[in-house]
């Protein structure tokens, strides 16, 4: 038997003790957007770092000006072997609409579902079974002396929150940190059959704007038709971010956007995606594409302007006459290609200002912000991932797109100058960031297989 079956036959024999294992650090709450939770946070820190002792690991958990990060090294069995690092992040979002659960959302549960056992709990998928399928496959290692790579391991506790104090908190420890190539284990499968490889993803900006009016709120009947409404103000200026073909209208905000290479275009192509099932499965019929975009390519390739959330004057129970004195909204872009997330925030802001009638003041609360990022498809260390992953569920690994965001992965090209190899287990029906998030036993297991085949790919 090689090194890598008998790890394979390891992560096997332990599937059971892998769950307990999981399930006690999905039990600790550790929600990074809630102050109530930052304690929590701190124990999620020192779980991981007591974690990474028991299985040969040096760690240790490090302050920065949020969360705290946990880093932890390992020799590899043999000299000269690559040095990766891993990342992957304890935090998780917040568990509302508490109602919506079927179970307590931070009292693991296994659940039968119809392929197999799941995994019931916030986090489960996003992003501690995740993280948790690399440190089984370490464990495997333990008996060879140490896995086939030298490993550092990076946790942070703030990615759910645009992850603020890691990028500086990179460059004051980029020695230890650097590494040959960053593994980041927080992204999804093609399929429940089909392995993926993430080769892009998704930045992120996002800015909240107040509107006053009047002093205080005031009555309708008596003010009504003669004092400013904030909230029609920002309604109207919230209709005028799109155009009716579905645009972003502010001025720049295309600016950096690339086109799809062919060959991109093609790729995705191939991956015959289904836009039907995947809208039908969250009760939709019909794709708001841009004009000329496929429902893949507007995912994975196009930046949006969301909406997140308004609040204003009066929302409780039956009626009230109130003309209301603050209106606001949270609003958020998704980017692509070199958009510059703080020229899109002063593009916003630009925006608002200019369309605010007399008496309507406004005030913008901002949050950080992190640029798309594509990946080389050509490279040695995504052709060795793409084989050991194949080696485990029997079929190439597709290279897919995110819609979503993770913003260190930037930050490890800019300030580390390191690329990084995106493998994630999540399906789409995980219920990330939503009541009854869920992962698979089977991605969880074979998850782990995955790393240690990966980890001894990389090593060959
Ligand atoms: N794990 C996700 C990113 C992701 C989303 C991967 C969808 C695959 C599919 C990550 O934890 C996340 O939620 N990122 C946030 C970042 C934001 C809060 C700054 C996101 O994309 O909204
Ligand atoms: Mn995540
Ligand atoms: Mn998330």
């Amino acid at each position: 038997m090689t090194m890598i079956d008998d790890a394979l036959a390891a992560i096997d024999a332990n599937a059971g003790p892998a769950v307990e294992r999981l399930f006690d650090f999905l039990r600790i709450p550790s929600v990074s957007a809630d102050p109530a939770h930052f304690a929590d946070c701190d124990r999620a820190a020192d779980w991981l770092v007591d974690e990474l002792r028991a299985i040969g690991f040096e760690a240790a958990k490090h302050p920065t000006d949020g969360r705290p990060a946990v880093v932890g090294h390992i020799k590899a069995a043999r000299r000269d072997s690559p040095h990766v690092l891993f990342y992957g992040h304890y935090d998780v979002q917040p568990p509302d609409p508490l109602d919506l659960w079927r179970s307590p959302p931070f009292e693991p549960k296994l659940e039968a579902g119809p392929r197999g056992e799941r995994i019931v709990a916030r986090g489960a998928s996003d992003d501690k079974g995740q993280l948790m399928t690399f440190l089984e496959a370490c464990r495997a290692f333990q008996r060879f002396g140490g896995p086939p790579c030298a490993i550092t391991v990076l946790f942070e506790g703030e990615e759910e929150t645009g992850s603020p104090s890691l990028p500086a908190f990179l460059t004051k420890n980029a020695k230890t940190l650097k590494a040959d190539i960053a593994l980041v284990c927080d992204t999804g499968m093609w399929s429940p059959s089909t392995p993926a490889i993430t080769t892009a993803l998704r930045g992120i900006v996002a800015d909240e704007v107040v509107l006053t009016g009047a002093n205080r709120d005031l009555h309708s009947g008596v003010y009504g038709g003669v004092a400013v409404n904030p909230i029609h103000v920002l309604s109207r200026i919230l209709g005028d971010l799109h155009d009716p073909n579905g645009a972003v209208t502010l001025p720049g905000f295309y600016d950096g956007v690339e086109e799809l290479p062919e060959e991109i275009k093609e790729q995705w192509a191939a991956l015959e995606f289904d836009a039907a099932a995947f809208l039908g499965d969250v009760g939709l019929t019909t794709p708001v594409v841009e004009r000329g975009r496929t429902p893949l390519e507007q995912v994975w390739s196009r930046p949006t302007c969301e909406v997140n959330g308004i609040s204003g004057g009066y929302a409780g129970e039956g009626v009230k006459t109130v003309l209301p004195a603050k209106a606001s909204a949270k609003v958020s872009f998704r980017l692509v290609g070199k958009q510059n997330p703080e020229k899109i925030v002063q593009s916003f802001r630009a925006f608002v200002t200019l369309r605010l009638p007399p008496d309507v003041k406004a005030e913008f609360i901002g949050h950080a912000g992190s640029p798309a990022i594509t990946l080389p498809v050509k490279n040695e260390a995504l052709r060795r991932a793409r084989r050991a992953l194949e080696a485990e569920w029997g079929k190439p690994a597709a290279l897919v797109g995110c819609g979503g965001s993770i913003p260190i992965v930037g930050a490890f090209k800019r300030e580390l100058n390191m690329d990084s190899l995106l493998v994630g287990f999540a399906l789409e029906d995980d219920a990330m960031h939503s009541p009854n998030e869920k992962y698979e036993r089977a991605s969880f297991h074979k998850g782990a297989r995955s790393w240690a085949r990966i980890l001894g790919a990389l090593a060959a």
